[in-house]
């Protein structure tokens, strides 16, 4: 297994699919699932400030997550949300929402029944988020903490923005990268933080092939490329 973590921007997504597909893994969004609860927080009218109303909300959210690299199924109640878990509204409300302590519990024991069973049926799983290395899965054979100056992250959340027809430019980017960066690794409950034993990688001057050549090395060191084909870690 691999647990991949680090705040946004730093390619994270791309290189944990991709990463997933080259291994012949699963993949886990654990992102996907906070911006799930988030959708039917917004959805219910509730204020996401308001940590019992989110919890009930939460405890009763269906929450569909595929594990497969090559489509990200998300669903809520059935319905595909994917687009909609990625806008500016979600986008705001996800920090408060997953700093609410019972929220992770709930998640945390969702995502570990995930793992377990992505695991038992596929062989090997890369899973990414805030705290999988130092809360999900403690035992991962590899940890990565990916990085990026705010700079490079902003400028890349933007050009996500754009290319997905929501409005965005770098400055407001930056701002909102940062703002997100400080709740994230401040809150109470698993803050964003590199686990003692991650690999940590700075993305800011390497494009994604160049990230997945190094992550695969790793883990071809790791012995998690060893029922793949010698090409596999090229
Ligand atoms: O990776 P992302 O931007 O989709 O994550 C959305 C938010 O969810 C992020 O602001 C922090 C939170 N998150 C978390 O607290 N723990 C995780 N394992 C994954 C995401």
């Amino acid at each position: 297994m691999v647990a991949m973590d680090g705040p946004s921007g730093t390619g994270k997504s791309t290189v944990s699919r991709k990463l997933a597909a080259k291994l012949g893994a699963g993949y886990l969004d654990t992102g996907a699932m906070y911006r799930m609860v988030t959708l039917a927080v917004l959805r219910a009218g509730v204020d996401p400030a308001d940590a019992p109303a989110v919890i009930a909300v939460a405890e009763k959210a269906e929450l569909g997550i595929g594990t497969s690299p090559d489509e990200a199924t998300v669903t809520l109640s059935g319905e595909p949300v994917a687009a909609e878990i990625r806008g500016a509204d979600v986008t705001t409300a996800v920090s408060p929402v997953s700093a609410v302590p019972a929220v992770r519990e709930l998640l945390v024991a969702r995502q570990r029944d995930l793992i377990a069973e992505v695991l038992g049926r596929v062989g090997g799983i890369v899973v990414e988020g805030r705290d999988i290395g130092t809360v999900v899965a403690p035992d991962a054979e590899l940890k990565v903490f990916l990085t990026a100056s705010a700079e490079v992250r902003a400028a890349r959340r933007s050009a996500q923005d754009s290319a997905a027809g929501r409005e965005s430019t770098v400055d407001g980017a930056k701002a909102a990268v940062e703002r997100r960066d400080r709740l994230d690794s401040t809150r109470a409950t698993s803050p964003l933080r590199a686990a003692d034993d991650a690999v940590e990688v700075d993305t800011s001057q390497l494009n994604i092939d160049q990230v997945i050549v190094a992550l695969a090395e790793l883990a071809l060191h790791r012995g998690l490329l060893e029922d793949c084909p010698a090409e596999a870690a090229r």
